[in-house]
């Protein structure tokens, strides 16, 4: 049965300056094992809210709690909270602290208070799962975008977070480097780990995801299926997103009768295809 891990009640966060809130009484729960994807417009609070999740931001107003306790802001209570919720930034530069891949790696874990031995054992364990090790003898300044990606993503991996939060884990990669990290999602999904992450690209979230949180003006405007959430024009007009292509052109086929009406949405272009070939 999944059970609740993440809940936001009613937070609120400014920042130091700003005179609008970039948190706006926003509430939301987030369930073990699930794939949950969160979009809309640049600043309206996805990355603040990721911040409040691992504590390095606290919200003003209103409470997150994990597994049912409120967070504890102390050192320790902090500590704890990130071996449970690991965090991978946007820009890996932000993350990526050592000179050596490996070390990198092995940072995080020692952090949480393990051994150099264990750090470095479960160190070679992630780089091995993750492919990382044809460049982990090089020193990370030398790692092109997409490989520093991946080595921040196996540090918090090393760290085995119960739930992991990726912010627009493929912006800036190309497509195949975005194809290695997708991949890299799913065995972390696969594997029983919660993830959330926030993406502009709705065709992926739309095939990946479990829930959709929709963001607008620091508050979540709608939540539900890819299937509830992309069938909605007005809504995704509201926040600046285009349905995935695979819908509107199977909602055009179907005006046109090209296809029966009543067919279940398809989840992706070869499903569409196998409307229209068999
Ligand atoms: N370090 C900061 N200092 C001051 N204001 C900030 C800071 N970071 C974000 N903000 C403001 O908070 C609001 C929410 O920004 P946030 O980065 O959380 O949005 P986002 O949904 O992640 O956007 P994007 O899609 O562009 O990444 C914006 O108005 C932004 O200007
Ligand atoms: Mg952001």
């Amino acid at each position: 049965m999944p059970h609740t891990l993440l809940k936001a009640d009613d937070i609120c966060y400014t920042y130091d300056g700003d005179h609008t809130p970039a948190l706006d009484h926003l509430s939301l729960e987030i369930k073990s094992g699930r794939k949950i994807a969160c979009m809309g417009s640049n600043g309206s609070g996805k990355s603040t809210f990721f911040l409040c999740c691992n504590g390095i931001r606290r919200p003003d107003h209103g409470t997150l709690s994990y597994k049912g306790k409120p967070l504890d802001y102390s050192r320790k209570g902090l500590l704890d909270l990130r071996r449970k919720i690991g965090i991978v930034f946007q820009e890996p530069d932000h993350q990526i602290f050592c000179a050596d891949v490996q070390q990198d790696i092995s940072f995080g874990v020692l952090n949480l208070g393990y051994t150099e031995t264990e750090a470095r054992k479960k160190a070679a364990q992630v780089m091995e799962n993750l492919g990382i090790t044809p460049f982990a003898h090089k020193p990370t300044h030398a790692l092109s975008g997409g490989q520093k990606k991946q080595v921040a993503i196996a540090g918090i991996l090393a760290m085995e977070p119960e739930l992991i939060i990726l912010d627009e884990p493929a912006a800036s990669l190309d497509p195949l480097h975005t194809e290695i990290v997708h991949r890299l999602i799913d065995q972390m999904a696969d594997a029983g780990t919660a993830v959330m992450l926030s993406t502009h690209d709705v065709e992926y979230a739309y095939a990946w995801a479990d829930d959709i949180f929709l963001f607008h003006n620091g508050r979540i405007l709608a939540q539900g299926t890819p299937e509830e959430i992309f069938t909605q024009k007005p809504l995704l007009q509201t926040v600046n997103l285009n349905p995935p292509a695979v819908l509107s052109l199977f909602q055009r086929l179907t005006e046109e009768q090209v296809l029966p009406a009543g067919l279940p949405l398809p989840k992706t272009m070869d499903e569409l295809i196998g409307y229209l070939t068999r």
